[in-house]
């Protein structure tokens, strides 16, 4: 019997706006699946989305749509990526699945019929991008401490779970069980951040929306988000439902793969809640860095192309495979820019990688027509170079085992490298000239084509698409010359026919191509019209003048955009005592989720207009400069209602 091996990444938020951070997660765990299937585990590896919440339910309504016809189409999307990718998920979980929704209820009643769930009030603040609670002592400068995003104040009747009931054992566990939480700096995080200091009891049902799994007992509840999602590493395998063989067959998972930032989640919640549910624990949750957009965070307003289909169709998918698996130390942040794409792709992949296989083969054919035997003379670069080979396949194990996949590229590059210096060497056009030599010549176009198999066959978790390529270019298809047995030394090659192919990876003009990014970032950005910036200053004004102008903070309490404009949005605003109803042009920057909360400046004494047929009592102030678009704000936290003189 074959060993299981269970491997997830998260379930994704089906927003409309992925980049090529958000395959990242993906990509390194079907590195990883592959890895393993070849390795000869039998893998379940599982990925999906994560539908509920209360930001779907705003967005969807912003958008004039139900949040479920609003996640279907984004969640059609990301499967489509995935499939583009090469992701070898062998399921797919959708939060919205009865398969999911049933179970969730079921864990929700068990939970509760023993106690650890009980019936309270909550009062306390909420951060809606990220979907989590805040105690007010963890709150950063009045914001939420992960994203310094404004946060709500909630109070609704509400669901507790017992988290306190577990927090001894679960310190205990993860003092005990080194390899449960990495790398090992998040798990002091942990530890010392969010556990020594005492858990409270964690808030698990939500009265204010409606867009989540009802609880079944108490349908004016839903199950808070966190809940139903962590829920889908167990939900998919068939646990509590009629077919749980899979549940048995693969729980505990070995790896939940997550970003840093909900490093939190999978390492408090969900081992409490399956403690609690008298299950064993994850083998490991590890937490990744983050791709990091140069000069930023990663967003699509940014001039680089960061769209993962469009990356995928300009330079393929095993270039942008590549790309991630390579540039992101496992564990700490990557930086993505274009230039470090296309250096990567011109570098690793065209010249290094791509010549060596172009060379050797031309060279097969050229001077032996194509088919070569095991055999020849010997040289003195032999040995240096069958020693690499030789100990590739258990170096790469290594990294692979401690999910330093950078480095297990590093690695093969290594032999990559060394191959093209060993044709420098040797120089077979040298060998090719003196008849002598024929032997030597066959024992050197050997060693490239044995290491040229070697190395396709460990790329093949990486790159699938090239892996297969490169062994087709050289004519090897036996299955005994392309498992992982067959590298552990050099040599299992006896004869081989190569086929000419095109390049693996064309060049690209570095030049032209990033001209050419730059035409179609300015084609598909946000174009506002271009404004004339008046730059000679306005007559003179007196204080009384200036005075007639009642400019106060202003707290955006509810925004929405108006319909049928893809300008205006429609905000709801507190000054003070007072509550009103403005609308300004500025969705090209602003969408209607990231308005609420924020404190802006208002000129609260404009005669009311209606724009669009829309009351709008009021303007807020922002500057722009052609392109882009700042709202002004207080630079320090100041209550609304106060008057700016
Ligand atoms: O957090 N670089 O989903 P999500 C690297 N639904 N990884 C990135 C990234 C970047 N720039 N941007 C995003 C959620 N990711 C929850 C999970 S699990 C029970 C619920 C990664 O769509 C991120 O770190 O916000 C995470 O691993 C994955 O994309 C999905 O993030
Ligand atoms: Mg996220």
């Amino acid at each position: 019997m074959s060993k299981k091996y269970y491997i997830t990444t998260p379930i994704y938020y089906p927003s409309d706006k992925l980049h090529i951070g958000h395959s990242y997660t993906t990509v390194a765990a079907d590195a990883l699946a592959r890895y393993k299937r070849q390795n000869g585990f039998d893998v379940m590896f599982l990925t999906g989305t994560d539908e509920h919440g209360q930001k779907i339910e705003r967005v969807a309504k912003e958008a004039g749509t139900t949040p479920k016809a609003y996640v279907d189409n984004i969640v059609d999307g990301i499967e489509k990526l995935w499939k583009l990718l090469n992701i070898s998920n062998d399921d797919f979980i959708r939060t919205t699945e009865e398969r999911h929704v049933k179970t969730v209820q079921k864990i929700f009643k068990r939970l509760y019929d023993q106690g650890d769930i009980y019936k309270s009030e909550y009062e306390g603040w909420y951060c809606t991008p990220c979907e989590s609670f805040w105690l007010e002592r963890q709150l950063v400068d009045g914001k939420c401490p992960d994203c310094g995003r404004e946060v709500e104040l909630t109070k609704e009747e509400s669901y507790f779970f017992k988290l306190s009931k577990y927090s001894e054992r679960l310190i205990q566990y993860i003092s005990e069980h080194d390899e449960f939480i990495q790398p090992a700096s998040r798990k002091n995080e942990m530890l010392n951040n969010f556990l020594l200091p005492g858990l409270e009891d964690l808030c698990v049902s939500r009265t204010s929306f409606k867009w989540g799994i009802p609880v079944d007992f108490d349908d004016k509840h839903v199950v808070y988000v966190w809940i139903d999602a962590l829920s889908n590493y167990i939900t998919a395998l068939g646990y509590l439902q009629d077919d749980d063989s899979r549940f048995k067959e693969f729980w505990p998972a070995d790896l939940h793969l997550v970003g840093k930032e909900i490093v939190r989640f999978h390492t408090i919640i969900w081992p409490i809640m399956l403690m609690a549910l008298d299950l064993p624990l994850p083998k490991q949750v590890f937490g990744h860095g983050w791709l990091i957009l140069e000069g930023g965070k990663m967003s699509k307003s940014k001039g680089n192309v960061v769209d993962p289909v469009k990356l995928v169709e300009r330079y393929g998918v095993d270039a942008i495979r590549y790309f991630l698996l390579r540039e992101v130390p496992f564990g700490s942040d990557g930086l993505f820019s274009n230039e470090s794409l296309l250096y990567r792709i011109n570098s690793d992949l065209a010249n290094d990688l791509g010549n060596l296989v172009s060379r050797t083969v031309a060279m097969v054919e050229k001077y032996f027509g194509g088919t070569l035997q095991k055999g020849g003379t010997a040289t003195p670069h032999d040995a240096e170079i069958e020693a690499v080979a030789n100990g590739l396949y258990s170096k790469v194990n290594q990294h692979m085992d401690e999910l330093k996949l950078p480095e297990a590229l590093e690695e093969i590059w290594a032999l990559v490298s060394k191959s093209n210096k060993y044709i420098d060497l040797t120089a077979p056009w040298v060998l090719d000239k003196d008849a002598s030599k024929k032997g030597e010549l066959q024992n050197v176009l050997y060693h490239l084509v044995e290491n040229i198999r070697i190395i396709a066959v460990l790329l093949a978790a990486f790159l699938p698409d090239t892996s297969a390529t490169i062994l087709k270019n050289i004519g090897v298809s036996d299955d005994a010359l392309t498992s992982v047995d067959s590298v552990r030394a050099f040599g299992a090659l006896k004869q081989t026919t190569v086929v000419k192919m095109d390049p693996i990876f064309p060049r690209i003009d570095v030049a032209k191509e990033l001209e050419s990014l730059e035409a179609e970032t300015a084609k598909t950005a946000k174009k506002p019209e271009k404004k004339e910036e008046k730059s000679e200053a306005l007559p003179q004004i007196t204080y009384d003048d200036f005075a007639k102008c009642e400019f106060r903070l202003a707290k955006v309490l509810e925004c929405e955009a108006v319909p049928d404009s893809d300008k205006l949005l429609k905000l709801q605003i507190k000054i003070g005592d007072e509550k009103r109803q403005i609308v300004s042009g500025i969705r090209t920057w602003y969408s209607p989720e990231e308005m609420v909360g924020k404190t802006i400046v208002v000129v609260a004494n404009l005669k009311p207009a209606k724009i669009r047929g829309v009351e709008s009592n009021g303007m807020l102030l922002a500057v722009d400069d052609g392109t882009n678009l700042a709202l002004l704000t207080p630079d320090k936290d100041m209550a609304d209602g106060l008057r700016a003189r």
